[in-house]
């Protein structure tokens, strides 16, 4: 069975995966290739790079499956929504509901689309419940024979969170927390009145919380107390101005780019701190209700690193697996397993050890790239031995290597990276390469192995999505990738997954005796992570990095 799964809502991060006989082939994001950042339209350029990786033709696709129900019943829990008053009946919001669902109804909710770019096809048109979807993304990858899963994100259809419980195959529902009651939503509306994009920036929230201290109310907002959580809806979406409860609570709202104040940060603080116990809370109610102590999360609010990394610290839970694409560029994984659901059937259980499910480029490709911009290079025998050699003399070096990631992470094949030890390089880094906000920390690549040495309670976390505390005798080892509150987030590097990663980390090792990298994504502030050789020429010639090694070659400055 050849399966295609889709993430289209024309809200963000459209993407397209495909699945033959419950192996998981290809997954790209649509921004990736349209080079527009959280690219919402429909993904046309993605479903075209799983055909061409699968070698198939449209016609050859069994099913098409997307990761949301239709558009109507999404309409229909708007409207009753408006009906009941928990949504401000404004001319913007029934103007945004009303032209969401005229686009979507036309569309045939992405159907037709595919049917108008790819011709006729053979396949069963599926559209999946969104929450569904997310929880197979998880479920279906993380190996657990029987688990706890939760989903959180803004909003599915009609959903906000949800409780899963897996048992042989079979995924079952366990709770519903209706749409907006929403911990994706409280989170996002405070990033806005942050100052900040909302559904992107919610990163600069949760790096900010650690510079600020205790003491904002954040109760007429969200009620703790009432177990898993409550957000005041009411006050979040005013109907007058924006955040008007928020100002007259809270202050002005933050201006996009303004100085950032100490009210600021403790306000994220309150926000993350909110998240954290909401998040906790859902957790408990699903381990109580499933009688499963393994977890599987899902959702944009499992992004939230800092919070996983509770969770995981907590004792709460015997094994975790986040979807390293919990946002929802992951439904499309989840979205092409359902059909193996069907009439009583399992679905493929296969953990998820990488995330290198993108496109790749030969090093005849990559130089024929470096020759159309006339640039001087040089053929490495082994990229990792001059890499680690650059990193240990100070160099900020562009790294392009293989397949590329699927989920918001760079993780060894389309990285920027530098030394841990200089307690500088953040701002070097900052001010060379990523021209981003001075609060938000860089992550560390350690190789698996020796993660014991540098963090604490986390051992294998290969996505980079749990924060860890790095041991206090560590903090000025690696100063560049601990954050304020001492703590990190690990990407912990195995050999049989990533040989040429962990090796470059290895002889980085042995020449500094600090076996771990600074890693972050290979692009600039407000652009997608780059995808070809060109785009990394080009991102590399429109900063300040130092060397650039792609594929087995090496262009310097
Ligand atoms: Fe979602």
């Amino acid at each position: 069975m050849l399966t295609l799964g889709i993430n289209y809502s024309q809200m963000h991060d459209s993407s397209a995966c495909i699945v033959r006989d419950g192996q998981l082939l290809f997954a790209v994001a649509e921004e990736r290739l349209s080079r527009l950042k959280h690219d919402a339209g429909f993904p046309k350029l993605a479903i075209q790079a799983c055909l061409d990786f699968a070698g198939a033709e449209p016609a050859d696709l069994d099913e098409v499956c997307f990761g949301w129900q239709t558009a109507g019943p999404i309409f229909r829990h708007d409207l009753k929504l408006f009906a009941l008053g928990r949504y401000p009946i404004t001319y913007l919001n029934v103007l945004n509901s009303t032209r969401y669902f005229l686009s979507m109804w036309h569309q045939q909710s992405g159907a037709k689309r595919f049917t108008q770019l790819f011709g006729p096809s053979k396949a069963r048109f599926r559209f999946v419940d969104h929450h569904f979807a997310h929880a197979l993304s998880a479920a279906a990858y993380s190996g657990f024979d029987d688990s706890a899963v939760v989903v959180m994100d803004g909003r599915g259809a009609w959903e906000a969170t949800s409780l899963w419980r897996t048992r042989n195959g079979r995924l079952e529902h366990i709770l519903t927390i209706p749409y907006p009651d929403s911990v994706g939503v409280f989170y996002s509306e405070f990033t806005a009145y942050l100052g900040f994009q909302r559904n992107s920036d919610e990163w600069k929230v949760m790096g900010l919380a650690p510079y600020g201290k205790p003491g904002v109310d954040l109760r007429p907002f969200i009620d703790l107390a009432a177990a898993p959580y409550k957000v005041h809806t009411r006050r979040l979406f005013s109907s007058g101005a924006p955040f008007s409860a928020m100002i007259s609570l809270l202050g002005p709202a933050r201006l996009p780019e303004s100085e950032i104040e100490d009210r600021h940060k403790d306000i994220a603080f309150a926000v993350q701190d909110a998240c954290e116990a909401a998040m906790m809370s859902v957790v408990r109610l699903a381990i109580e209700k499933s009688g499963c102590r393994n977890l599987c999360l899902a959702g944009g609010v499992a992004l939230n690193s800092k919070a996983n990394g509770k969770i995981a610290a907590s004792g709460l839970v015997e094994k975790l697996f986040v979807q390293p694409a919990a946002s929802d560029d992951g439904v499309a994984l989840g979205a092409a397993l359902a059909p193996y659901l069907d009439n009583g059937g399992r679905f493929p259980n296969k953990p998820m050890r990488h995330a290198y499910f993108g496109p790749s480029f030969t090093d005849e490709q990559i130089e024929a790239a470096l020759r159309t911009y006339k640039l001087r290079f040089t053929r490495l025998d082994d990229p990792a031995k001059i890499a680690a050699e650059l990193l240990s003399n100070g160099k900020i070096l562009g790294w392009l290597q293989g397949r590329m990631e699927f989920g918001p992470r760079a993780l060894g094949s389309r990285s920027i990276l530098a030394d841990p030890r200089d307690p500088e390089m953040n701002a070097k880094v900052n001010n060379a390469v990523k021209f981003r906000e001075w609060w938000r920390p860089f992550a560390p690549s350690m190789l698996a192995e020796k993660a014991p040495d540098y963090v604490e309670s986390v051992t294998d976390s290969p996505f980079m999505i749990l924060t860890a505390q790095v041991k206090p005798e560590m903090r000025s080892v690696i100063p560049s990738v601990t954050h304020v509150d001492g703590s990190a987030r690990p990407q912990t590097v195995e050999k049989e997954i990533n040989p040429l990663y962990w090796r470059l980390i290895d002889e980085f090792g042995r020449r500094t005796g600090v076996y771990v990298v600074m890693n972050t994504s290979f692009n600039l502030r407000g652009e997608a992570i780059v995808h070809t050789p060109t785009d990394a020429i080009r991102t590399f010639f429109s900063s300040g990095m130092d060397a650039l090694v792609i594929g087995n070659f090496l262009v310097e400055k």
